[in-house]
């Protein structure tokens, strides 16, 4: 019973796309179809090198289909307005059927106003703004460890002093690990995913939170002293932000040792710090309980 009824609630959206997809086949008869691939296929248009300097884009989902419709948009209106710059309302009009879960409408509508305005005619190569940090070149990492292999063999308690120090622990900061790290730990705060809000907001970038910097203290301790720590407690203090396209470097050592009542295993606290290239990122202590 259940399914017919749930033919008959398809049946007339099924037979309103087979009419929609008839009538837009007659439309498009006879007349040429331009996908995203014919756009730019001899040289870059505007709009794509528009869409390349105003950062018009962040995971590109949505990208080729606004391309497409801002490339429509820009040659109709060159042809009627020349060089002149359209206003919000009238790009928003042009590219209304379009949608972008990542929020890049202000990179979107900057990138279609400064291509009709005429800002990207001619020449090939684009230069993008310095404030791209990408621009930068990458650092050749040589022989230099990133992050030493995670001990399996668990550290005895009668093996550490006080004042010994922790193996350095280096984190490359990539978008991908600040977006991917602060959706795994639920934190949907748009400073940590979305760029351009973050930016509205007077961020450079997107940049790492607290629950993910926490986790990297706790593994620098784990890589160290091995599976059977038992991390008991940590204290945090945040300092300036962990943002993409660099490394935090995680040191520390022992400051505290006491013996647990029961014998069997003993109690540690150590002292952690997390720098980047603005200065120290994070600050704190972690006691951890080791075996004997
Ligand atoms: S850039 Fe991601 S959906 Fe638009």
């Amino acid at each position: 019973m259940k399914r017919a009824a749930l033919c008959l609630l398809l049946l007339p959206f099924a037979l309103f796309m087979a009419t929609k997809i008839r009538s837009q086949n007659r439309a498009a008869a006879g007349k040429s179809v331009t996908t995203v691939e014919g756009i730019g296929a001899s040289s870059l248009h505007p709009v794509q090198k528009a869409f390349m300097v105003h950062d018009a884009l962040q995971c590109g989902f949505c990208t080729p289909g606004f391309i497409v419709e801002a490339a429509a948009f820009h040659d109709r209106w060159r042809a009627t307005k020349g060089t002149a710059t359209p206003s919000r309302e009238e790009i928003g009009a042009a590219l209304s059927g379009h949608l972008c879960r990542c929020g890049a409408y202000d990179g979107i509508f900057s990138a279609v106003a400064a291509a009709c305005a005429g800002q990207f005619d001619g020449g090939e190569s684009v230069e993008l703004p310095s404030s791209f940090p990408w621009k930068e070149p990458i650092e050749e990492l040589g022989d230099r460890t990133i992050a030493p292999e995670p001990t399996w063999e668990t550290l005895r308690f009668d093996q550490v002093a006080v004042g010994d120090e922790l193996p350095k622990l280096v984190i490359e900061l990539t978008p991908t690990l600040i977006i991917a790290t602060a959706i795994a730990t639920q934190d949907y705060q748009d400073v940590h995913h979305d760029r351009d809000m973050v930016q509205r907001r007077g961020h450079p970038d997107v940049f790492m939170n607290i629950l993910t910097t926490t986790g990297f203290a706790g593994r620098f301790i784990t890589d160290w002293a091995g599976p059977e720590a038992l991390i008991q407690a940590a204290g945090i203090r945040l300092g300036v932000p962990n943002y993409p396209y660099g490394e935090m470097t995680i040191s520390g050592r022992v400051t505290e040792r006491e013996e647990q009542p029961t014998g069997d295993r003993g109690t540690l606290t150590v002292e952690v710090r997390g720098v980047n290239k603005l200065g120290t990122h994070l600050d704190g202590q972690l006691t951890l309980t080791l075996p004997r």
